[in-house]
């Protein structure tokens, strides 16, 4: 049947005053590629259009895209990789909010480069973070888990004189690789140990090494004269493979490596070799590449060697922050205020 032009012409204004409505009224698309916490989620409801994976493995690449082709929102987590690939098809997208203080999961000039904003997690899990480094030093150095599981498996015949001994941290020189929040407390947790000397390694001064009582040194000098050497630096160009061959050969047989950071910072095959030979005492992992590490990989045999499977933020508090923070940091846009955590770079 034909409508008359101006009946016409009504019902086609009718159709595009009801989709415009619609564009204003329609809330933002929202995808999580995690469960999270019931907060965070309740948060981003009142605002948002809530998509979330809700599989216990990371969500497929394929996955991932297909739901960003209709998000203006991205809640992810460090086991996404946003690459150009993602951020292509993901042409509605105006923010992205990792759940992590680390970044390097994500393609920050590409993001920016499409007028993206990037909110992320600073601060809230500095003290969770410290906590599990501190602890996985000593793991390692005092040998823990290898005590205990001697002791669960009959290999505990008797006290003896140096059965499972391991260097201690009384008197010992302590360096930290990366010397931000995380560094920082990490060096405020272990000042009360007793230590000779704690020194830091990072590309600037940093004014609050004075009060916390750690000296700035070159990375040589840290690599040669330290006990313990603790990484909590960023994963940046710079810093890939930053702890190499020559590095680990430079440091005491005796030292202990500990790196709570990115796996990246580290030349893998070259720590196992160190581990191996001999050239460095043993190391504590709670990062390492890949993740999580194949069960066939060699740092699993060693028995110098701890791994943990990424936890270092993980209290149940700290976890609670993030998500919550993660929430806020999208809200924050498309309520056209200020995020809690927005990457400027
Ligand atoms: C981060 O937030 O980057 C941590 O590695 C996760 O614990």
């Amino acid at each position: 049947m034909l409508l008359p032009t101006n009946l016409l012409r009504l019902s086609t204004r009718t159709i595009k005053h009801s989709r415009l409505l619609h564009g204003i009224m329609a809330k933002p698309r929202v995808y999580i590629t995690r469960e999270v916490n019931d907060e965070s989620m309740n948060l981003l409801k009142q605002t948002c259009d809530v998509s979330v994976w809700s599989g216990s493995a990371p969500v497929s690449k394929a996955e991932l895209m297909k739901n960003l082709k209709d998000s203006q929102a991205l809640f992810c987590t460090l086991s996404d990789k946003i690459d150009k690939e993602v951020l292509d098809v993901a042409t509605n997208l105006k923010v992205i909010a990792t759940m992590s203080v680390g970044y390097d999961h994500l393609d920050v000039a590409e993001i920016k480069a499409k007028g993206i904003r990037i909110g992320y997690t600073p601060d809230v899990l500095t003290d969770a973070t410290a906590e599990l480094t501190v602890g996985l030093l000593l793991a390692t150095s005092r040998r823990l888990f290898e005590a205990n599981e001697a002791a669960k498996t009959g290999g505990w015949s008797s006290w003896s004189p140096f059965w499972m001994c391991g260097p201690g941290l009384s008197q010992s020189t302590v360096g930290v690789v990366g010397f931000g929040r995380i560094g920082q407390e990490v060096a405020k947790c272990l000042k009360p140990f007793n230590l000779k000397r704690l020194t830091y390694y990072n590309r600037s001064e940093r004014k609050e090494a004075k009060e916390i009582g750690a000296d700035k040194v070159d990375f040589n000098e840290l690599l040669t004269e330290s006990d313990f050497i603790v990484v909590t630096c960023a994963l940046t160009p710079e810093t890939k493979n930053l702890f190499n061959q020559e590095a680990f050969k430079k440091m005491k047989k005796s030292a202990v490596f500990v790196n709570t950071s990115r796996g990246g910072v580290v030349d893998q095959p070259a720590l196992v070799e160190a581990l191996q030979t001999g050239e460095i005492w043993g190391a504590g992992l709670d990062v390492m590449t890949p993740e999580p590490l194949p069960l066939d990989d060699p740092l699993l045999k060693l028995k110098n060697c701890v791994i943990l499977p990424h936890i270092g933020s993980a209290s149940i508090q700290t976890r609670n922050k993030m998500g919550l923070m993660t929430a806020q940091n999208i809200v924050a846009v498309f309520k056209n205020e200020e995020m809690p955590a927005e990457l400027i770079v």
